[in-house]
């Protein structure tokens, strides 16, 4: 076979037999990068305005560029465009339809870049599209917790450690962790983005190019802050599709979290909440079922995510300067990441709004499990018992309770004054789940009137956010 049979191929010019068929799929990134079509195409726009301000190409030149590829951008979003794996990447498919479409123009677009730099571009391009639409969710899910605290402040329940009955809360302060965790996942969503912020266009291969390019003026025809400083490192690192991966594992390991106690609640050994049906499904087999397959979904999602994560970190470890086709491999996590993050936000900023706590349940539980015995304690500290002693005394109340099946606030004032002398009448207020809360009344604690303060805070730095 003659060269000349390799020049459907825009490499092909030193080549002597056409590529193995296999090896041609082996090598292709046509199926799954295609996605960034898009950012390709806004990426040769502002290459090509740069290259006709520099005088590499004609008004008509960039005029015929600028319509082939709105032209083939319709084409994508159509549907109709032929992609080839025979021309093995996006790139080269977008390349070549422009030659197609507009002749030689087309074949002037490639002045002064390279492929390497320009899909360090585009993968910037489309992570951080993909970071301001996750943001958007992550608002609204967290707003959707925060409106759940508010109308949730006064709702007694247990706070559980080690899963055992602790001290009793309001559910609002519970949905209030749940939301300090999100704001955090949050914050580092937004590192990443600004760290992610700059172009590496114009580094060109390795070493950058001997056209005198203007790199300021695409970067900021793209909305970066500013060019990379080094071409080297630019066409290289994918240390910000691992950072994204490293926001979206610990995003998921919060949900999952969040999932866990969701899906112990509305079991019927708990009953806490209720989540419409919308959100659940049944089984084939057992009538009676209804299961919350949403939050165990979100649940193990979080595998795949932090399998990603560590594929990434895999893939980056000791790849020599500058490009290797190895990053090829960053495409595939990197995406599926994102669709996986966006769809287990989207599901949980429409599902929690929509909780239907179970308030006589929760109430009766943290009534259960002596989830008063601190505030005992506490109480006879201020009559001036040591704490230790005060432990000691409320640990034999205890024990009296499970032997006899009473709470400590169903005792009565002589049985308490058996343990300690010291307990007066007003004993009684302390040992109610309303005075319990109330009394942790300080910035963090769980009394109903800082959890609306807290709510209101939260609420303030949602909406606070510029993009
Ligand atoms: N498809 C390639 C990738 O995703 C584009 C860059 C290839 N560059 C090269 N010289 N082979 O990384």
């Amino acid at each position: 076979m003659s060269n000349k049979d390799q020049t459907s191929k825009l490499w092909g010019g030193r080549f002597s037999e056409a590529t193995d068929q296999f090896v041609q799929r082996f090598t292709a990134s046509v199926n799954f990068d295609q996605r960034m079509a898009p950012q390709d195409i806004q990426g040769s726009l502002a290459h090509a305005a740069m290259l006709h301000g520099i005088g590499v190409l004609n008004d008509q030149e960039l005029q015929d560029i600028e319509s082939g590829l709105a032209t083939i951008l319709d084409e994508v979003n159509a549907g109709t465009f032929a992609w080839s794996v025979a021309l093995e990447d996006v790139h080269m498919n977008i390349e070549a339809r422009l030659t197609e479409l507009i002749g030689v123009a087309g074949k002037k677009l490639h002045t002064g870049r390279s492929r390497n730099d320009q899909v360090a571009t585009d993968i910037r391009l489309y992570l951080r599209a993909a970071i301001d639409t996750i943001s958007l969710e992550i608002d609204r899910l967290q707003q959707g917790i925060i409106d759940l605290a508010e109308t949730q402040a006064d709702t007694l329940m247990p706070g559980f450690t080690h899963l055992q009955t602790a001290q009793p809360v309001v559910f609002g302060h519970h949905l209030l962790a749940w939301n300090e965790m999100l704001q955090r996942d949050y914050g580092r969503l937004q590192d990443c983005r600004s760290r992610l912020n700059q172009s590496p266009l114009g580094a060109a291969a390795l070493a950058g190019t001997t056209y005198p390019i203007d790199r300021e003026q695409t970067a900021a025809a793209l909305g970066f802050d500013k060019p990379t400083e080094n071409s080297l490192d630019s066409v290289s690192d994918r240390d910000f599709a691992i950072e994204f991966c490293s926001f979206a594992a610990l995003l998921l390991t919060h949900m999952s979290r969040i999932s866990e106690e969701l899906v112990l609640w509305t079991s019927a050994q708990f009953n806490f909440i209720e989540l419409p049906d919308r959100f659940c499904t049944g089984s084939s087999i057992m009538p009676q079922k209804k299961n919350p397959d949403v939050p165990e979904l979100v649940r193990g999602k979080v595998g795949r995510v932090n399998g990603h994560l560590v594929s990434l970190l895999t893939l980056m470890k000791s790849q020599p300067l500058a490009y290797n086709k190895d990053n090829q491999e960053d495409k595939e996590p990197l995406f599926d990441t994102i669709d996986t993050v966006l769809d287990c936000v989207r599901a949980f900023a429409d599902m929690i709004p929509a909780i239907i706590p179970q308030k006589d349940v929760m109430r009766e539980a943290a009534l259960r499990g002596f989830s008063t015995a601190t505030d005992l304690a506490d109480y006879l500290v201020r009559g001036g018992l040591p704490f230790r002693d005060a432990h000691e005394v409320v640990g034999m109340a205890v024990g009296h309770g499970v032997d006899t099946g009473l709470d400590l606030a169903e005792m009565t004032l002589e049985t308490l004054q058996g343990f300690c002398p010291d307990i007066r009448e007003d004993v009684f207020e302390v040992l109610t789940l309303e005075g319990s809360v109330a009394a942790r009344d300080h910035l963090g604690g769980t009394a109903p009137a800082q959890v609306r303060a807290a709510a209101e805070r939260a609420r303030e730095k949602v909406a606070s956010r510029s993009r």
